[in-house]
């Protein structure tokens, strides 16, 4: 049996909340574990230069702590190949190859790409590497010839263009090489999780994340900060669960579905006050971030074996991305000295 591949990556711009990790690390350690994939996980450094190019100490420092989230969370190396996307020469290569197979008017037109341009206010100044990010996320999918990409939904545009690429690619150097990927996206209510103040996105320039490196007062400190209901001010008031980012995070945390249909029944009712409910929600919280945490914490005792980890990864991906390559080469016809010696 053939297996296939999945590859999926995060740009290293700070630690994973929460978020990352219902919306997608969960699944990734369920594809890993399942025994049919063929899994590759990259942390995206090179992207993550694409808006950080002055900062690369914040990468730098990224780096480690995303490993350490994956390693945490039950991504293993002896299963999944974890690796480092700057460290992958043949990248570069291939995206210079794709930047003449997309026009600048079908990059504009990546819905995701347009978004944040004006979430990070660049208008005109827009760095190139930012604009054709999306070219480059092409190359990391289609050279480990990646048949899923588990992701968000926000990267649907991306796997999209990997798909436009590759049939331009094969059509322009009449090849069958590269692949064309599909995305796999979370179910609804899990790809996007509130922040602890409510607004519809978690993150860390929000400063409304919750960590999965975050220790134990520092979680109930940020559930006890959690928006509930305004009104709700009193025990005997009658509450709202809609909107009530406690029972957001209960209905995505709490196994004992029976158990939050009877607290939001009692809270709608009157007589269930915000403290205890958020009593309970750390509790629930504690109860799944407890053996990540500690893992985080003893991943982190040893940051060589973390490095050398990626570095073997790395190495693995490598050999992998430059068969691809020869292929590649061959197909445009650059290969001009084969057989020399
Ligand atoms: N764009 C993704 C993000 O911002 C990171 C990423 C880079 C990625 N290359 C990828 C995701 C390839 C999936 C596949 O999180």
């Amino acid at each position: 049996m053939t297996k296939e591949i999945y590859l999926t990556g995060d740009r290293p711009t700070g630690k994973l909340h929460i978020g990352h990790y219902i919306g997608s690390l969960k699944n990734r350690v369920e594809m890993q574990n399942s025994g049919n994939y063929d899994s590759f996980v990259m942390i995206a450094d090179t992207q993550a230069f694409t808006d950080n190019a002055r900062d690369p100490e914040k990468i730098r420092n990224s780096l480690t702590e995303v490993a350490l989230d994956y390693l945490a969370v039950g991504l293993d190396p002896k299963k999944t190949t974890i690796f480092v996307q700057s460290q992958i020469k043949g990248l570069f290569e291939l995206t210079e190859y794709y930047m003449n197979l997309v026009s600048v008017a079908r990059l504009q037109r990546n819905p995701t790409v347009k978004a944040e341009i004006q979430q990070k206010g660049f208008g005109e100044s827009v760095p190139v590497g930012f604009f054709t990010y999306p070219v480059s996320q092409a190359a990391d999918i289609t050279i480990f010839r990646a048949q899923k990409v588990p992701a968000g939904d926000d990267q649907e545009p991306m796997i999209e263009q990997a798909r436009e690429l590759v049939r331009s690619f094969n059509s322009a150097y009449h090849t069958d090489t590269l692949v064309e990927p599909e995305g796999v996206f979370p179910p609804n209510g899990l790809g996007r999780i509130p922040g602890i103040d409510g607004n519809a996105k978690m993150s860390k320039s929000l400063g409304n994340a919750i960590y999965l490196s975050d220790d134990e007062d520092a979680v109930a400190k940020k559930v006890k900060q959690m928006y509930t209901d305004p009104k709700h001010i009193r025990v005997e008031d009658p509450g709202h669960v809609e909107g009530n980012v406690v029972f957001t995070y209960l209905d995505i945390f709490d196994p004992d579905k029976k158990h939050v249909a009877d607290l939001k029944d009692r809270y709608m009712h009157g007589g269930l006050g915000d403290m205890k409910l958020k009593k309970h929600l750390i509790d629930v919280l504690e109860n799944e971030l407890k053996p990540i945490r500690e893992r985080w914490q003893m991943f982190a005792q040893d940051i060589p074996a973390v490095l050398q980890m990626l570095k073997n990864g790395s190495d693995h991906a490598n050999e992998v991305a430059e068969a691809t390559m020869t292929k590649v080469r061959r197909a445009i016809g650059v290969n001009y000295f084969d057989g020399l010696k």
